[in-house]
């Protein structure tokens, strides 16, 4: 057989030494410092190429599989066009209850029906460990988009990027980053809480008593040795913050609706609030936002939530070329 590479009828030949050729994304935790400068040295080159050519060809033939049990805008929409920009297309089954998932199929069953027809399966799930368990029963690569209250790897990867090209430094070693709002059940911030901890950064944690960031995750994060603190209130950290990441109170999690209402609001980020803070930092929010910031603190250049998601783009391109083997 000739090598798909040498086949004119099949120009997609993938390289299969590839460090990340056909691997799954689960986690944070798969990340270094090296592995994290390449993934973002490739999704720098992919904002070039989108600037300058918007779309191209290099994963031309593939096919990703955007499978959402939980709604979403902006991870799904991400996906699809980050592999539209780069040639592939995308079946999206963000509907699962129009799925065979309502007749009862199992979730391993729904990704190997998926891998049948595509290359790269991306999976949120409300379940802690479904993508891990998507994986296990895949050949193919399983990106996790969210699972439940556990990790959200992807935007932790963008939401670094984001800082990185922000800041416009050459390591994030040094800084203050501030986690506000919702800790407990905000995946966003259990992976970036992680992937930041691979940097000699400082991080604070600011919530409300009943949303404390987990202690599996703070225990992970001192096991690198990296200075954390918690607060109740943001005034204490505001001024020596350099990244204030801002998080949505995540009411579809709790238990009880009373717990919501009594914590829903607890932290407004405005005009008035931002004087207090350094000129040069960045405000960031994975989004939605439900109103933990105001509308009129949009135009102020510190806020970065916008162009985070810009960023997001670039980074699912490049984590999408190294699965499939193309970088
Ligand atoms: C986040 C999520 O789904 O965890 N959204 C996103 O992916 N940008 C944050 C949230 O829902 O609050």
């Amino acid at each position: 057989m000739p090598s798909t590479s040498n086949n004119p009828h099949l120009p997609f030949g993938e390289n299969k030494n590839a460090p990340w050729y056909g691997k799954d994304i689960l986690s944070v935790k798969q990340f270094d410092r090296p592995n994290l400068e390449y993934v973002f040295g490739v999704a720098h080159e992919m904002r070039g190429m989108v600037e300058r050519v918007g779309t191209f060809d290099l994963l031309k033939g593939k096919i990703l599989a955007n499978l959402f049990y939980e709604p979403s805008t902006r991870t799904s929409s991400s996906f699809t066009a980050a592999m539209e920009r780069l040639g592939g297309s995308v079946i999206p089954i963000n509907e699962v209850k129009y799925s065979s998932v309502s007749k009862g199929e199992s979730l391993a069953d729904t990704v190997r029906t998926l891998e049948c027809y595509t290359d790269v399966i991306v999976l949120r799930h409300p379940e802690t460990g479904a993508a891990a368990i998507a994986a296990k029963a895949a050949r193919k690569p399983i990106i996790n988009a969210g699972d439940g209250v556990g990790e959200h790897p992807t935007q932790a990867l963008l939401d670094t990027f984001t800082i990185f090209e922000e800041l416009g430094l050459e390591t994030i070693d040094g800084k203050t980053i501030t986690m506000l709002g919702d800790l407990k059940y905000g995946r966003t911030v259990h992976s970036l809480a992680r992937l930041a901890s691979m940097y000699n950064v400082k991080l604070n944690y600011v919530s409300p008593e009943i949303l404390r960031m987990p202690e599996a995750v703070m225990e992970e994060v001192k096991a690198k040795g990296v200075a954390q603190a918690e607060y109740r209130s943001l005034e204490q950290v505001l001024p020596e913050t350099d990244v204030l990441y801002v998080t949505r109170v995540q009411k579809e999690r709790f238990e009880n609706p009373e717990d919501y209402d009594k914590v829903k609001g607890a932290y407004v980020i405005d005009p008035e609030i931002m004087k207090a803070a350094k000129k040069e930092m960045i405000v960031m929010h994975p989004l939605p936002r439900v109103g933990e910031i105001s509308p009129d603190f949009d135009d102020d250049p510190r806020a970065a939530y916008f162009r985070q998601m810009e960023y997001g783009l670039y980074v699912r391109m490049a984590l999408l070329a190294m699965v499939l083997g193309k970088a």
